[in-house]
């Protein structure tokens, strides 16, 4: 359920529209971390479009040329034939659907506009693309050259990345502001002491994570210092610090892995899909049958963090797999001073892992099939 947010509703409605009338165009949706972009998209999706499709940016495919553009167009592949052949061949070599060509941008670009084009033949087509700022640069580019070129394809097209990221010159914006106080009042949990509850409402300065969050570590003084951003991480490190040893390894695993394969999670860690229940139950991931996803992406750097062992001792490891795990998160929202540094790139071993698997996912980690959904 989404609160406010009806002004944003109205202009991806008439987007929309405008596809429907044969024209269309595009939209890059702005904000910091927690502002509601990736609920504003899921939204959208629910719009009655002919086709919705929908991809992103995956922090660690960025330096996997196509890994954007495969994701988003996977559904409408089928239409390849239909392109001019120098741009079939084009995307056809990218997708490892032909003979491998050499990356011609321009002509990635009109096949991109073409494949999208045919596809609306049928009906207006919303692309949604979240986190544009972690699409690799090849796609970042292509979609960007065929969203100039739009207008009278039937498609609309909404980009959302963070504030001061992702490029896009001359391409209209829809800035998310927090919410408005009645709305951030009706999001915010019942029940909280009216102190505690006037001061988190003036601190997340209408940040719909912050609404979310900030109430579970409400018992706590606000950061002397701190910005909203400090809060939002301590609340998600407070709550992976709660859980137990058993759970902390697999989301260990999980945020330096990152294909969202469950499976590949579960076996990189020795552990069971029980194991995984308090960090559902802590709503700090989503576990589906085959998938596991971090609820936000701030929920994972907290579960790259070295922990100290009983003994007071640091965990360490003779041979510390690389962490590929999040960066730390960047942008903070509201006017907060940025996050502190993130947490350490060298993770322990998980404690769970058998003799002869691999300790973490990272000693595995091929790059993420072009069929797993954007993890924000
Ligand atoms: N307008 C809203 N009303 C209610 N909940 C919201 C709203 N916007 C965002 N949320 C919730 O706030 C959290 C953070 O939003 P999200 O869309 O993930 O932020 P972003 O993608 O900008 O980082 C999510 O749990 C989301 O469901
Ligand atoms: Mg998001």
């Amino acid at each position: 359920m989404l609160y406010g947010r009806e002004r944003e509703q109205e202009r991806l409605r008439e987007l929309l529209d405008a596809a429907r009338d044969g024209s269309g165009g595009v939209l890059v949706v702005r904000g910091g971390p927690g502002i509601g972009k990736t609920a504003l998209l899921d939204w959208a999706a629910g719009l009655d479009a002919a086709l919705v499709l929908r991809g992103g940016g995956v922090e660690f495919e960025a330096d996997l040329p196509f890994a954007g553009l495969s994701l988003l167009l996977r559904p409408v592949l089928g239409h390849l034939e239909r392109l001019p052949a120098p741009q079939r061949a084009a995307l056809a070599g990218a997708f490892g659907l032909g003979p491998a060509a050499a990356a011609d941008r321009l002509l990635v670009g009109f096949g991109v506009l073409s494949l999208l084009a045919e596809a609306a033949g049928d009906g207006p087509v919303l692309c949604l693309v979240d986190d544009a700022q972690w699409l690799d640069s090849v796609s970042a580019d292509a979609l960007l050259f065929a969203a100039r070129r739009l207008g009278g394809e039937g498609v609309a097209l909404v980009l959302a990345a963070r504030d001061g990221e992702f490029a896009a010159p001359g391409l209209a914006e829809l800035r998310l502001s927090g919410l408005a106080d009645a709305d951030a009042a009706r999001l915010i949990e019942d029940g909280l002491d009216p102190g505690v509850r006037h001061r988190i409402l003036a601190e997340a300065q209408g940040n719909p994570l912050a609404l979310i969050e900030l109430p579970r570590v409400a018992g706590d003084e606000p950061a002397a210092a701190g910005g909203l951003s400090e809060r939002l991480l301590a609340a998600f490190r407070g709550q992976v610090d709660g859980l137990a040893e058993a759970t902390r390894a697999v989301l260990l695993v999980a945020a330096a892995e990152d294909t969202g394969d469950l499976g590949v999670v579960l076996r990189a860690a020795g552990a069971q899909v029980g194991d995984l229940r308090p960090a559902e139950q802590a709503r700090l991931v989503e576990v589906s049958a085959a998938a596991l996803r971090f609820r936000h992406p701030w929920c994972a750097p907290p579960c790259t963090t070295v922990r100290r062992s009983r003994s007071g001792s640091r965990c360490t490891s003779r041979s510390p797999p690389r962490c590929r795990g999040p960066r730390p998160p960047t942008g903070a929202p509201g006017t907060g001073p940025r996050p502190p540094p993130g947490p350490t790139t060298t993770s322990p071993r998980p404690s769970r892992a058998p003799p002869g698997r691999p300790a973490s996912a990272a000693a595995t980690a091929r790059p993420r099939p072009p069929t797993s959904a954007p993890h924000s």
